[in-house]
């Protein structure tokens, strides 16, 4: 037995922050922002009283909507977040409340931009194994809240946005391969330097903004360019899958010169590439998600597409799925 997708929702908020907003915050250009990312344009939650879970939620309530099954159905939620609304209760644990997904479980899992391919994964299994119909998988991030506005360095790069799949048996296509990594050192190049048990807040952390995104963009980028693209191009070599067998490549949309290397690796045609980057900015778990949801109207059943991604950890790696469904 497999786990199929099948079902996708995303919600993003309405509050547009354009490269030309950018560039009366901080001294940067939108030409700059363009050539070296693809960004033109983010959205910001800009409600001070919502957070990831209520965006996770439009999410789960539009799926389960469009997939017409209530939420008592539902057995497992998994949320892939690296801005939990706080550090507990999970997320998973509010927005399971906020859907009424009463029968359900659920946790949060932590790996950044690769989160959302770290959790479908996980709850794969959960189908596998039998036990389980239909789990949830969230990918959401409120990537305002640990910005700092006045880093150029960072802030042209994140936007905020949640999407949702639900997984369910299935005897045919579904989730065939995943090829998963993590490697510490690369702490050393990107991480929230406090608010954990290692540097728990104080006045001087938030002097500091030590509770914010710090990278070191270059090693970030030469690290993501080989990462996504040796894992891509591998889970097609064990998969038996020349270009023309793969439909589409879902890349984590990072930065548009990360995902032209890593479809040039796999050898594949610009066209099979799923590309919102310009619209979204890079939203950490819920970029993979959007891609699904943005291109479901054009998915045929037996599509076989390859997601992919590298981000904070260092974390990467692909998975390698059939698409179970047409859209009517
Ligand atoms: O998804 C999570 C994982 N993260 C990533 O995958 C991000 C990986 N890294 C990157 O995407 C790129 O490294 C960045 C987009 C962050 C930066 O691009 P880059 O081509 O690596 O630029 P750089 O850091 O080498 O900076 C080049 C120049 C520097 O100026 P000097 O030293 O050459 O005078 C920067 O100060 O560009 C400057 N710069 C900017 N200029 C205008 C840096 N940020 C900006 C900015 N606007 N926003």
């Amino acid at each position: 037995m497999r786990a199929a997708i099948t079902s996708v929702a995303g919600y993003l908020p309405d509050d547009v922050l354009s490269n030309a907003d950018l560039e009366k915050m901080v001294d940067t250009n939108d030409e700059w922002i363009r050539s070296r990312t693809g960004i033109e344009e983010r959205r910001i939650l800009k409600d001070p009283t919502k957070a990831t879970s209520d965006m996770g939620a439009e999410a789960v309530k539009t799926l389960l909507e469009k997939r017409g099954i209530d939420a008592t159905e539902i057995d497992l939620v998994i949320v892939a977040t690296v801005t939990a609304d706080m550090h507990f209760p999970s997320t998973a644990n509010l927005i399971a409340h906020k859907v009424g997904a009463v029968n359900s479980w659920g946790f949060d899992l932590s790996a950044a931009c690769s989160g959302f391919i770290f959790a479908l994964t996980t709850g794969a299994k959960f189908i596998e194994s039998g036990q389980y119909k239909k789990v949830v998988i969230v990918g959401a991030d409120k990537m305002s809240s640990i910005i700092d506005y006045t880093d150029r360095t960072t802030c042209i790069l994140f936007g905020d946005g949640a999407a949702a799949v639900l997984l369910e048996p299935t005897e045919s296509h579904g989730i065939i391969d995943h090829k998963l990594h993590v490697d510490g050192n690369g702490a050393n190049f990107l991480r929230q330097k406090a608010g954990g048990s290692l540097f728990p807040p104080t006045h001087e952390t938030v002097e500091n903004k030590d509770h914010v995104i710090w990278q070191d963009g270059q090693p970030v980028f030469k690290a993501a360019v080989k990462g996504m693209a040796d894992v891509s191009y591998d889970i097609m070599q064990r998969n038996n899958l020349a270009p023309d067998d793969v439909a589409w490549l879902v890349p984590h949309q990072a930065n548009l010169r990360i995902i032209d290397a890593t479809q040039r690796r796999m050898g594949l045609p610009k066209e099979k590439v799923m590309i919102n980057i310009q619209k979204y900015g890079n939203t950490t778990a819920a970029t993979i998600p959007l891609c699904l949801r943005d291109w479901e109207s054009q998915l045929k059943a037996g599509d076989n597409i390859i997601l992919a991604a590298f981000g904070g950890g260092f974390t990467w790696g692909a998975v390698y799925l059939q698409w179970a469904y047409d859209t009517h």
